[in-house]
Formats: structure tokens, sequence, C-alpha cells
């Protein structure tokens, strides 16, 4: 079995010049079979089959595969957008005393990176345990294509690819980002209900949805994180089946589950350089 560390995350690496290479994580390992690409990808059986996810500006579908024994498993697949610009987040409002050069270096996290975030986050023991969708893998099927094509830049994708030169241990197989490759992320599907559509449905007030939107944020200021365009719809509640109400965890908070990690910042990598 090959492996690779990047970011601090260990991967199971299946890498053949026909089928592209596809990392796992220990998260995704108990699901293999639901992640190679014959599963979901070959075809487009994501997006044929799958939801196209709605309020987004990015490409992420949901889909349904046959697990282990049959059993369905849900995920969401998501294209890493790294070395494309950013578009204007009306949800910056909610963001709350960002320092500006961390505002002002603002872009997308290349996937192996945002893997390594969410683990750090999903880990840390800093504050109020923040729970993310599980990141299963990162697959990149062989093409090329042209950086106009993919919409990226091409300094912007270098500097990404020389970064994750950085941050990978010697130790084990090498990773590339290749800035003429696509790259999809899967993570595990959490139900629930977006706190944006809760809100459009009547079943949140608008103090309410201020409320969570602020603790989530705070949240993540305790672990040394902030995402960048923080907003009510990457907040999943649930509803409780059997009081009708929001799923409240042990200390009484609203429960819920934080879903896009592609502007998700560690704060403390800034002040490493200062
Ligand atoms: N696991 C999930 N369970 C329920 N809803 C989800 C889940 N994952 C994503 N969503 C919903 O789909 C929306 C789009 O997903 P996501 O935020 O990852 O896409 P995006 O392209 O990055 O969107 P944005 O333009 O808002 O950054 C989310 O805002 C959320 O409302
Ligand atoms: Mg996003």
């Amino acid at each position: 079995m090959k492996t690779a560390e990047v970011y601090g995350v260990r991967y199971a690496v299946f890498d053949d010049p026909g089928m592209g290479t596809l990392l796992v994580s220990h998260h995704g390992w108990p699901v293999l079979e639901s992640l190679v690409p014959s599963a979901w990808y070959e075809g487009g059986r994501f997006y044929r089959q799958g939801e196209r996810l709605g309020q987004s500006t990015g490409t992420v579908y949901h889909y349904g595969v046959a697990g282990p024994g049959g059993r369905p498993i849900e995920m969401v697949v998501k294209v890493s957008r790294f070395a494309q610009e950013v578009p204007l987040y009306a949800g910056a409002s909610f963001v709350q005393h960002i320092p500006p050069q961390v505002m002002a270096s603002m872009r997308f996290n290349n996937p192996y990176e945002e893997f390594g975030r969410v683990e750090r986050l999903r880990n840390s023991r800093r504050g109020p345990r923040v729970h993310t969708k599980p990141p299963l893998a990162i697959y990149s099927p062989p093409e090329h294509h042209p950086l106009w094509q993919l919409g990226r830049d091409g300094v912007a994708a270098s500097m990404e690819r020389g970064a994750v030169e950085q941050w990978q241990d010697a130790d084990h197989v090498h990773i590339d980002l290749d800035p003429h490759r696509a790259y999809f992320e899967l993570f595990g599907w959490v139900k629930g209900l977006d706190v944006s559509t809760a809100g459009m449905r009547g079943l949140m007030t608008a103090a309410e949805m201020a409320q969570i939107t602020h603790d989530v944020a705070s949240d993540l200021k305790s672990h040394g994180m902030v995402v960048l365009d923080h907003k009510p719809a990457h907040i999943i509640v649930r509803r409780c089946d059997k009081t009708g109400g929001w799923l409240k965890d042990h200390s009484g908070r609203l429960a819920y589950v934080l879903v896009d990690y592609e502007l998700l910042v560690d704060l403390h990598e800034f002040s490493y350089g200062a």
C-alpha cells in the first residue's frame, strides 16, 4: 500500500495513468469501494444521478452510491477552485474582527490544504467541538487541460504547487498539485437543513439565524480559525424527531455542522512569520 502525508494528513494513494490519482483519508478507508472513480465519476454519474446543491457559486453535487454490503451512502463532491479568482461574497458581513492582512490574502485553499485544515479543526480541543463533513478523498482524473479552461491563474497555481511541495513528508509517496488537472473533493453528506433555508421557510427567526451564525464564528475563533465567507448557508442544523425542535448538544446549544472549507483559514499560520 502506497501512502502519502500532505499538510499533516495521511492518505492511501492509488495512482494509475489510466485512472488518475485517488487519495483516501482514514475517514474514507471504510467506504473505499464507493470512492473509486468507477463508483461515481465515470460516465458523469455524480452529476447525472446526483443533485447540484443550490445557492452555491462553485460546483457541488450531492449523490448516493452503493456502499459496503450494498448499503447506500450519501456523499458530496466538490470541484476545488484553487488558483481561481475569489468572487465577492455578500456573507462577509458576518465575519468578525478578521485581521486585514488575512482578508487581503484571501484565496481558495488547495485541496490538500483544505483537508489539512478541516482535520486540524476536527481534532482541535481549544474550544467547543466543531463538527464538519468527514473529508473522505481527493480525486484527480488523468486528463490535462489548458489553464483558461480550469479558470486558474498560472502564477497562483504555481505558488500552490510549490506550497504543496513544502507541506509533505519526504518518507512517503510524492504528491503533486498539477495546475493542469482537475481536483475533486469527496466528503460525507450530513443530514439537515442549512440556516439560510431554515430562515426562508420560516423555521428560524432572523435573531436566531444571527445568533447561531455569530456563535459558529466565535467557536471557530476559539480554535484560531476563521471562514472568510462565513454565512448562514454554511451552517447545517437538524430537527429533533422526538420534540420537533432543533437538535441541541449536551450543553443545550444548537447542534450544527459547518460545511464549506474552501476559505477556512488557520490564523496560527499567519502569526508564524510575524
Ligand atoms: N452536507 C450537507 N448537508 C446539507 N447541505 C449541504 C451540505 N453540503 C452543502 N450543503 C448546502 O449546499 C450549499 C453549497 O455548498 P458549498 O457551500 O460547499 O458550495 P460553494 O460553491 O462553496 O458555495 P458558496 O458559493 O456559498 O461558497 C451550502 O451552502 C449548504 O447550504
Ligand atoms: Mg464556498
